[in-house]
Formats: structure tokens, sequence, C-alpha cells
């Protein structure tokens, strides 16, 4: 189960009280989480991560805002289940690779981030398959968040390892693309899993500095917005036995802080008992 991006503290407040009942409607196995932008938007500080890890998340990946909070590079250190992208030169704190071991079943996870319209480090394509000669010896159950702009890089990329990968969900541009699929050789594909956050916004933030952008052209502090909250990503089946995918499932649910039972039992579609729901676990951090 992938969770896409979680924006500020209404995605990471959907992400607390949602990521167990979607385990539970999904029967899913293994959760990876973009949180790039979880605090307020820009990076995610260690303690928010130590949380999103509480939730049922196994793995966090990231993008070009894994840097905004200067706390993160130690973290880093003591941390190897948050990734940054792995094609960031080599002097970089961190890793974009992960290798888990869940009850015997080895399984990778992947970070990489495109290069058009963004940063110019190094090549995506590249690093990907040195990646994979070093992880295909270990498992054939191999994730990729693939971090892009621009959905002919991400294409390009399905492309580029087609049949290598289990999985590659592409993320960054906060908005769910209807294009999912399977190849022939068995690697599921998206263009971009969504965001977790706020929808009444432009791609999570707060509207009026956002638009203000635009219509002046100058800097504006952005804010994360809170308004309309949703939680989005993908679901994909792997065969445990070849890696390859067996199906790939969009999915984006509202959620309400004020309405938190209705809110999981909509997702649900029943009314589970109370002691196989998530326990709550509040994020009262007041950071945005
Ligand atoms: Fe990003």
């Amino acid at each position: 189960m992938f969770i896409a991006d979680i924006c500020g503290k209404a995605g990471r407040q959907a992400t607390a009280h949602l990521t167990e009942v979607l385990k539970e409607k999904f029967n899913a196995d293994y959760v990876v989480a973009n949180v790039e932008n979880a605090a307020g938007g820009f990076g995610v500080t260690p303690e928010m991560s130590r949380k999103i890890f509480t939730y049922g998340v196994n793995v966090q990946t990231s993008g070009n805002h894994i840097w905004d909070r200067v706390d993160i590079l130690e973290y880093f250190e003591e941390e190897p289940k948050l990734l940054r992208p792995d094609n960031y030169p080599k002097s970089a704190p961190g890793s974009g690779v992960y290798l888990d071991d869940v009850s015997g079943t080895k399984i990778a996870v992947m970070n990489l981030m495109g290069r058009t319209y963004m940063h110019n480090i190094d090549c995506p394509f590249k690093a990907a398959a040195k990646n994979l000669a070093g992880i295909s010896k270990e498992t054939n159950i191999i994730f990729l968040d693939f971090h892009a702009e621009a959905t002919s890089e991400k294409q390009a990329m399905m492309h580029h390892l087609d049949g290598r990968v289990s999985a590659i969900v592409g993320t960054h541009t906060h908005v769910q693309t209807a294009d999912e699929y399977i190849t022939e050789n068995g690697t599921a594909y998206i263009t971009d899993a969504g965001m977790t956050g706020s929808y009444d916004s432009v791609i999570g933030m707060e509207v009026g500095p956002s638009l203000g952008r635009f219509l002046t052209g100058m800097p504006k502090r952005f804010t994360a917005a809170k308004d309309d909250v949703k939680i989005a990503g993908v679901i994909v089946a792997i065969d445990k036995t070849t890696g390859k995918a067996k199906s790939i499932q969009r999915y984006r649910y509202d959620f309400d802080i004020n309405k938190i039972d209705e809110s999981k039992f909509a997702i649900l579609g029943y009314k589970p008992k109370r002691s196989s729901i998530a326990h709550l676990q509040e994020d009262d951090s007041n950071d945005n």
C-alpha cells in the first residue's frame, strides 16, 4: 500500500487515523508513504517521521523537499527507513534504497528523482540500473517511488525498468492520474499517486499565497491548507514468488478530523468492531 505525498498537518492527521483502517480494508502487508511535504509542505521533521512510522508505515520516501528541515540531516544516520532520492550526489546523507525482510520475504524500496524541471542531480536512469544490479540478487519484489515533475520522464522510466521492478509509482505533482496499468512484463505503473492533504488548495498549500505568486510574480510565504482533506494512493498486489505485479488500484478517500469514526466506517464500508480499528494516534504537533 502506498500513501501519496503527505502534505502538512491535515495530511499527517489523515495518515494517523486511516493507515491501519486502509491496511485492514485492502489486506495490505506493507506500507510505503511519501513524507517530503509532511512538515507544513516543506520536508519532514525527525519527530514527525518517527510518529508516521507508528501509524503503520514501513518505509518513508521523499523528494526535492527532503532537505528543507535541517535537523533531518542527522536523522538519516539513525533511520535507514527514511529514504531520499538515491540519485543525489553520494556526499548527501542517507540513502535511496531500503531492503526489508518481512517474515522471510525480502522487499526492496527505491526512491529516485527526475531532472526535468527539477534539480540537476545525477541521472536517475543510470542510478536505477546500478541499484538493480545489486538489489536483484536479493529480491525480485522491488517498489520504486519516482519523484518527478514531467509525465514523459516518468513514462520513460517505466520503459527503462519494465519487467525489472514490481511497481513504479510517480509522486511530486500531487494530482492522482488515471493511467494505472500493468505491463506485459509484470510492472505496475501510475504516473502520479496523488496527495494526502487538503484539496481546497493549490497542490496542498493555501490558495491565497499560491495564487498571489502567479498574479504578482513575487515570492510569498506558503502555508499548508486545512480544508477538504483526503487520503490518496495506490494498492499494488505483487506475486511473492515472481515479483510480478498482479494488480494496481488507485484509492482516494475523504477525511474529516471532526468525524473520525464516520471517516473510518465510510472507508471500510462496514462498521467494524471497536477493537479492530486503529487506536487513535492524534498528531498533536502545532507544526503546520
Ligand atoms: Fe516534490
